[in-house]
């Protein structure tokens, strides 16, 4: 073991992130398991779990402008992003490729051609944690729809890109990469894909990658307060607006018009094998796949994916669910997140921020 992991196995956040987080994961599967038995042995007490939402295949009418339905995934270069873009492709989207790396980008694309070669998908450049390339993304993919004679519009919007950053850095915005890399850039080119999303034909669909880690973190925020970087506590809290923010989104588009064309939900994959933890020393992101394996809480990217492929497949009425555990199931998130006064708070404070950052952007681009 070197020195920074053995550094950082002293320090309290480590024992408190470890701790936290495996619990939040235990409280996620005995929920799974144990509701059904305890809702059955004891009715009065506790409610049936929801049922299971089935997955539904497009299926285009002879009239349908959308013959092919078109899918955005950020985050698509690597583990949940890169299993949900060749998942959705086989089943019949059009995936545009989001992400920062043009070469992974290749590299992406070329593997999910090299699975399967009649997949039709696209790389897009989008670093979400700049306000400037969200507006350039928007403004390449109606380009883009426009050239290649597409109905303008997108049926799917996977926000699932996201970082778990070990030290503080500021974005060109002005903001911890942290926090808009997984939650204020997906809050900001939702809002810029929205109009996408609305005209389209066919019902739409938003689905928000949170995490587990949503369930340690409280709503009275202080975790900038500190003079050390929490990244831990950090992480919880972008996971936890993140899911604020889809409920928030339900409540707007979906709840109110049942009518509405555009769909919102929140999918949890569990403890997956990806590279999120790229930042932490090699010796201990061992150590937690080896301590979660053991405890049979780790899965593939594979089997992980399988949330948010059902809360991109089931059918409308299951907006503003959390799907966790695959097989189409639901389970309730933290009792905070559905504070709708303080989901409301945030959506009004993220929307403020993202009026400022559209009009520097505008007016840097009229100084140019
Ligand atoms: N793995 C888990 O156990 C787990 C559990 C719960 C939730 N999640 C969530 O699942 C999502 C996917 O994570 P993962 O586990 O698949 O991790 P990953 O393997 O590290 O993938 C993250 C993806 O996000 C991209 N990304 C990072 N910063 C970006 C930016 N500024 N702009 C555009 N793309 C960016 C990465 O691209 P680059 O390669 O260019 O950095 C990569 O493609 C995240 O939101 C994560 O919080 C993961």
């Amino acid at each position: 073991m070197d020195w920074e992991a053995a550094k950082m196995m002293c320090s309290l956040q480590f024992w408190r992130m470890a701790v936290y987080w495996t619990l939040a994961l235990v409280y996620s599967r005995l929920y799974l398991l144990l509701l059904p038995y305890l809702s059955n042995r004891f009715p009065s007490l506790f409610r049936p779990p929801p049922p299971p939402f089935s997955r539904r295949r497009f299926s285009p009418g002879h009239q349908c402008p959308v013959r092919r339905p078109i899918c955005v995934v950020t985050g698509a270069t690597s583990g949940l992003g890169k299993a949900a873009a060749r998942a959705l492709a086989a089943e019949g989207y059009h995936v545009l490729l989001a992400s920062r790396s043009p070469q992974a980008l290749n590299k992406a694309v070329w593997e999910i051609k090299k699975h399967d070669p009649n997949a039709y998908v696209e790389a897009f450049q989008l670093d979400i944690s700049s306000m400037h390339s969200i507006m350039k993304f928007e403004c390449n993919l109606k380009q883009w729809l426009q050239d290649a004679n597409l109905h303008p519009s997108v049926q799917l919007l996977i926000n699932n890109a996201g970082i778990l950053a070990k030290s503080s850095r500021v974005t060109a915005d002005g903001f911890d990469e942290m926090i808009e890399t997984n939650y204020l850039g997906a809050f900001f080119l939702t809002n810029i894909l929205l109009p996408l999303l609305k005209n389209s034909p066919v019902p739409s669909r938003i689905v928000n990658v949170t995490s587990f880690t949503h369930r340690c973190a409280r709503e009275n925020f202080h975790v900038f307060s500190s003079k050390k970087y929490c990244f831990a506590q950090i992480y919880e809290y972008s996971k936890f607006c993140t899911l604020l923010f889809s409920y928030e989104l339900h409540r707007q588009l979906y709840a109110m018009d049942s009518a509405s064309v555009v769909s919102v939900m929140a999918a949890d994959p569990g403890f997956v094998e990806t590279n999120i933890m790229r930042e932490l020393p090699p010796s201990l992101r061992k150590l937690a796949f080896m301590v979660l394996g053991f405890l049979h809480l780790l899965q593939s990217p594979e089997i992980g994916v399988g949330s948010i492929i059902d809360a991109a497949l089931a059918s409308p009425e299951a907006s503003g669910k959390y799907f966790y555990g695959a097989k189409g199931r639901t389970i309730k998130s933290s009792p905070v997140s559905y504070d709708a006064k303080l989901s409301k708070e945030l959506w009004l404070c993220s929307y403020e921020l993202l009026q400022e950052c559209k009009s520097r952007i505008v007016n840097l681009s009229k100084l140019d």
